[in-house]
């Protein structure tokens, strides 16, 4: 192929779990600039320099275009990322548009594109928790419905895309790119020892994330949920990187402060990629509600427990890295104690196939199947 005939793609990033999984495509896509002219948006749903900036540094890679759209309810910001997004693709429309993961970034970026007629890969598409009241859910069903290409991380999302009566030929199972991520910088990451810069001993704390609405935006579960940790913190230290809308609803609920002197409980403002990653390995294990999370302490592994009733990524139960303990903080503590009594006996847990670090190459290697096939209908880079 000529340098001609490069396929002009978009890679639309918004939120923090986006760029670690968008990263290692970047990077391939970079790689074979003979056939691709790949641009990163980043839409600004993150901006926090913590939750943003901090996470492309450490991951190489530079954003070409940034919507700065910030925060807003959920139509608003969606529909600030489709105006902003539809006036780039006027200025320089793409030939495919990838999108990551559940975020209102990914279906934002979905909708505009499907509407424009121009082409939608997602990646980490068929994951389902079945739950309509969480955002994300609704975000993976409408963006899996609008995709032209659909690349599966786990072997549920291939039977759920298929119950739904999706063409087989839209699937490709490829693995984590998330992992991809992972296993490249576990490595530098260990050297750090970053639970000792905190002067923690390894495999002698918890780490908590909690971000969901449904865990941190109703008073009374907050209130049973600070309870739970602070008494877990009486018995093993415990490191708590506190999301922006957490902390928020902490103060207005006037626990900060009384957390902030918790002896045991070390609060942290939200960590970059490395030192987050570094905290997790060095755990005794996790007490989190995300998504991504339950995937890297699998991989890592830390034993995962998980504050929610469901979850969309089923694997990382059933390689036995992760329990749900649904929406009872004190099932929590229990499973948590539970893990820490067990001393050294972690649970056994294995890697789900394609969670290699090869999950990139192989969406690369099917984006040029595709484009191929496609030929002269793509609109080539300028
Ligand atoms: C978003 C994703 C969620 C993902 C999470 C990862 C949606 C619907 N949710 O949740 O799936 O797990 O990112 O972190 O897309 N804020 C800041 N600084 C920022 C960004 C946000 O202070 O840089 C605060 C704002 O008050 C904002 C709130 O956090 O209103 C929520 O941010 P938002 O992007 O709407 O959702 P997240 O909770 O971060």
């Amino acid at each position: 192929m000529t340098p001609a005939a490069r396929v002009r793609c978009d890679l639309i990033v918004g939120a923090r779990p986006n760029f670690v999984k968008a990263a290692p495509v970047a990077r391939q896509l970079l790689a074979a600039a003979d056939r691709w002219a790949p641009r990163l948006v980043h839409t600004g749903q993150h901006y926090d320099i913590n939750l943003s900036g901090l996470f492309f540094d450490q991951l190489g890679i530079r954003p070409d275009l940034n919507l700065e759209v910030g925060s807003g309810t959920h139509a608003v910001q969606t529909a600030r990322i489709m105006v902003a997004l539809d006036a780039a693709f006027d200025a320089d429309a793409p030939a495919l548009v990838i999108v990551f993961g559940d975020v209102n970034s990914t279906v934002a970026a979905a909708l505009v594109a499907a509407k424009r007629g121009i082409a939608v890969a997602h990646v980490e598409a068929g994951l389902r928790s079945f739950d309509r009241a969480m955002p994300e859910e609704v975000n993976r069903i409408v963006t899996d419905s609008l995709s032209d290409l659909l690349f599966l991380t786990e072997a549920s999302a291939q039977e759920h895309l298929r119950a739904e009566g999706v063409d087989r030929a839209k699937m490709h199972f490829v693995g984590n790119t998330m992992i991809d991520t992972l296993l490249r910088h576990v490595g530098e990451v260990r050297d750090r020892r970053v639970w000792a810069e905190r002067g923690l001993e390894h495999k002698d704390y918890i780490v908590v994330t909690l971000h969901r609405p449904s865990n941190v935006d109703d008073p009374e579960r907050l209130d049973a949920i600070v309870g739970a940790v602070v008494r877990l913190s009486r018995e093993t230290p415990v490191v708590f990187p506190v999301h922006p809308r957490t902390r928020r609803r902490l103060e207005e609920r006037g626990h900060w402060s009384a957390l902030e002197r918790t002896p045991g409980l070390r609060l942290a403002d939200p960590l970059g990629y490395f030192e987050f990653i570094g905290l997790v390995d060095g755990a005794r294990a996790v007490l989190t509600d995300s998504g991504g999370i339950q995937e890297e302490a699998l991989v890592l592994e830390v034993p995962c427990v998980t504050l929610r009733t469901t979850t969309e990524r089923p694997v990382t139960i059933s390689c036995g890295g992760n329990v749900l303990v649904g929406d009872d903080p004190e099932a929590g503590l229990a499973a948590l104690r539970a893990i820490v009594r067990d001393g050294g006996d972690r649970p056994s847990s294995s890697r789900p196939h394609g969670w290699d670090g090869r999950a990139a190459e192989r969406i690369l290697a099917v984006l040029d199947e595709w484009s191929l096939r496609r030929g002269d209908s793509l609109p080539a880079a300028r």
